[in-house]
């Protein structure tokens, strides 16, 4: 198979899906669809990225996206490298940008950045070099474009491409979730039209990010007859005490249960980013029942990371693979 020559082509950073077009943000999940069903996947790409070096900077915890970024770079063969703020440098009081352009002078062409501070990795990329790309790993709660991506890859594949008629429903904390703005970001590329979103008050967003969604505090109303329902994290670690009074209020009006996910078409299929709290936001029996699809955003996370870091950091390659 294989891909147009140049979809990273004009594309130097990769800060907000606002960097892409629809064309360009559709071949990185065909080139994604590539990797990941690839029969030897984890050997057969190691010459595209031979050569390059990625470094992840991480200034907030993370997991799955740290992971499979890693993971994506080794696969494509570049050496890779990691910080955490709290065993490197910065810890001394260096600045970010310092701490990039060390590691840029180490001959690092692609750097992953998670930062606490929404627009702080747009602020790093505008200090990189000339030849160095910048990708966004979560920045606040302002954008997590590879997010998007994995997730809408993981919609296209259970429910397939055409997007326009597609209901899709998006609860829990929207106010603090760069999953949210970057996946309602990503639906309207797609031509999604049915974009809900269902939050209590204080959880809903304090922005403009969503405007055009049909937002509503009643769950059980939102999720009638839904195609997918993507489920947020409750990130207590951004609120300030007191946002959610009640985790019991909380579970009773806003967890998704078997009994809820009833009120949604037969076929319905579950997102959730990761990290679940278990029994807050998605019961148990749900998340790991026939209709989620957590584990598969999982793995479509390294493919898209793969099909990112091709296109910022080997645009011109000859791909035919
Ligand atoms: C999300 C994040 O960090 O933005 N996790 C992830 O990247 N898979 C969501 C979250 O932390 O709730």
């Amino acid at each position: 198979m294989t891909m147009s020559k140049g979809v990273g082509a004009g594309l130097r950073h990769l800060l907000t899906l606002a960097d892409l077009t629809p064309q360009s943000l559709l071949a990185l999940l065909d080139r994604a669809q590539v990797f990941r069903t690839h029969p030897h996947n984890t050997t057969a790409f190691r010459h595209l990225l031979a050569g390059h070096a990625v470094c992840g900077l991480f200034f907030e915890p993370s997991t799955r996206t740290r992971s499979s970024f890693q993971l994506a770079a080794q696969r494509l063969g570049a050496d890779v490298l990691h910080f955490d703020v709290a065993t490197s440098s910065a810890g001394k009081g260096e600045s970010d940008v310092d701490t990039l352009r060390t590691i840029e002078a180490m001959g690092v062409q692609g750097f992953v950045v998670r930062h606490p501070r929404e627009g702080a990795v747009a602020e790093l990329a505008g200090h990189a070099g000339p030849g160095t790309a910048v990708i966004n790993a979560g920045d606040g709660r302002h954008a997590h474009p590879t997010q998007a991506l994995l997730d809408m890859l993981t919609l296209r594949q259970a429910k397939g491409a055409d997007f326009s008629r597609l209901r899709v429903l998006i609860v829990g904390d929207v106010r603090h979730s760069r999953v949210a703005r970057s996946a309602v970001q990503a639906l309207r590329m797609l031509g999604c039209a049915g974009i809900r979103v269902c939050a209590p008050e204080a959880l809903l967003p304090d922005d403009e990010a969503l405007a055009g969604s049909e937002i509503t505090q009643d769950f059980d109303a939102a999720i009638a007859s839904v195609d997918a329902v993507m489920m947020l994290r409750l990130q207590r670690e951004r609120m300030q005490d007191g946002v959610v009074a009640s985790l019991d209020d909380y579970r009773r009006d806003y967890r998704l249960d078997a009994r809820r996910l009833g009120l949604a078409a037969p076929d319905a299929v579950v997102l959730h980013p990761g990290p679940i709290n278990r029994e807050v936001e998605i019961a148990s029996d749900v998340a790991d029942g026939p209709q989620s699809l957590i584990l598969q955003q999982v793995a479509n996370g390294v493919a898209v990371r793969m099909a990112v870091l091709e296109a910022l950091l080997a645009p011109g390659t000859d791909r035919a693979e």
